[in-house]
């Protein structure tokens, strides 16, 4: 099949974020809208890497046409036809999507899914019976992924590579919607705090992520002047310290199992002040930090944090910087230490 190239999709109104990263990388978006951008498929490799790309996909057609049941056939022929050859023994993802920006869109969307479900279901049984429309969480992944760009424009791939960031439940007891940042990190990492383990929480309160590692059964240090509240207030596991952060480090070297911060401050200060001694001091076996970029500029952050010479890349293993489904005008930056 052709390759029409690689559409990388991000947090929508990000899109010119994501264009300037890849231009940081030597990779040119050849067009972009609402959290979309489009490349050469010679670009998609260096992409995966990209903060605020969220999934790539190796697009094989553009499916056009004015009427549902047209487009929902060009994608239904075109799956058909890729399919030759391949064996389909268990669940595959079948994942029809769009961005939010476009009223009534969703709504076509879920109409061309319907339509292509039922062709499916009458060419190929078995096929449409293991069709999962579950999007794997991170990694590679083979199936059918479908990303509309407008009503009449579908881009079609078999293959993608998801980044990680996701949407994530919420939780009544949690006391910020903050909570859902350092749940999508866990599934990032691939690790989550556990009992036995021991978290310092920089900026914690109201206490959001000092919550999310309690309910895991790890014990916190949370680090905030301000008051905890909901589910981490009176927690038996959380100890709250009214401190400033900066100035916070191990009592007598001991090593905490993770570092959390979320502080209200200028990213360069928790850089050089919070992220440069806890890894370079060894106080943390992992750590998951959110840097607010609101006023500076995000991408020549990234250029400092990713600089041959800055802590992350000396100390840090398998550090990952991605612009979460929740994150907003920041980055959550994520790895562990050498044991
Ligand atoms: C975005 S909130 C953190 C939300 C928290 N992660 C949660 O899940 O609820 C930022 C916090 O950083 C705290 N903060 C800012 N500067 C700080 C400092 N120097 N020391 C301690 N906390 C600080 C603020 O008091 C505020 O509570």
């Amino acid at each position: 099949m052709a390759n029409h190239g690689c559409l990388a999709l991000c947090q929508s109104g990000f899109e010119h974020l994501l264009v300037r990263e890849m231009g940081s990388v030597g990779a040119a978006a050849s067009a972009s809208g609402p959290g979309w951008v489009t490349a050469a498929a010679s670009e998609a490799a260096p992409l995966r890497g990209a903060a605020f790309a969220h999934a790539l996909l190796d697009v094989e057609v553009v499916a056009e046409g004015e009427r549902v049941n047209e487009i929902a056939q060009r994608i239904a022929d075109f799956f058909a036809a890729s399919l030759v050859g391949e064996r389909v023994e268990g669940a595959w993802p079948c994942v029809f999507g769009a961005g939010q920006d476009v009223a009534g869109l969703g709504r076509r969307v879920a109409a061309v899914e319907a339509a292509f479900r039922d062709i499916l279901k009458k060419r190929l049984g078995r096929v449409a019976k293991l069709a999962s429309a579950q999007r794997p969480r991170v990694g590679a992944a083979r199936g059918l992924f479908v990303w509309f760009t407008d009503f009449g424009r579908a881009h079609v791939a078999r293959s993608a590579y998801l980044c990680g960031p996701c949407r994530m439940a919420d939780d009544d007891s949690a006391p910020s919607r903050s909570y859902l940042k350092v749940e999508e990190s866990y599934a990032i990492i691939g690790r989550e705090p556990g009992p036995g383990e021991i978290v310092c929480d920089l900026g914690a309160a109201p206490g959001g992520w000092s919550y999310s590692a309690a309910k895991r059964g790890a014990r916190v240090v949370a680090v905030d002047n301000g008051p905890l509240k909901g589910g981490a207030l009176a927690n038996p596991l959380i100890e709250h310290r009214r401190e400033d952060a900066f100035g916070f480090s191990p009592a007598g070297g001991a090593a905490y199992d993770w570092l959390f911060c979320d502080m209200l401050e200028d990213p360069r200060r928790v850089l050089q002040a919070v992220l440069s001694p806890w890894l370079r001091g060894g106080w943390c076996r992992r750590f998951i930090v959110n840097l607010k970029f609101g006023r500076v500029d995000p991408i020549e952050l990234l250029g400092d944090l990713r600089s041959a010479g800055s802590a992350l890349s000396t100390h840090a293993r398998g550090a990952r910087i991605v612009h979460l489904y929740h994150d907003r005008e920041e980055f959550t930056v994520t790895g562990s230490l050498p044991p």
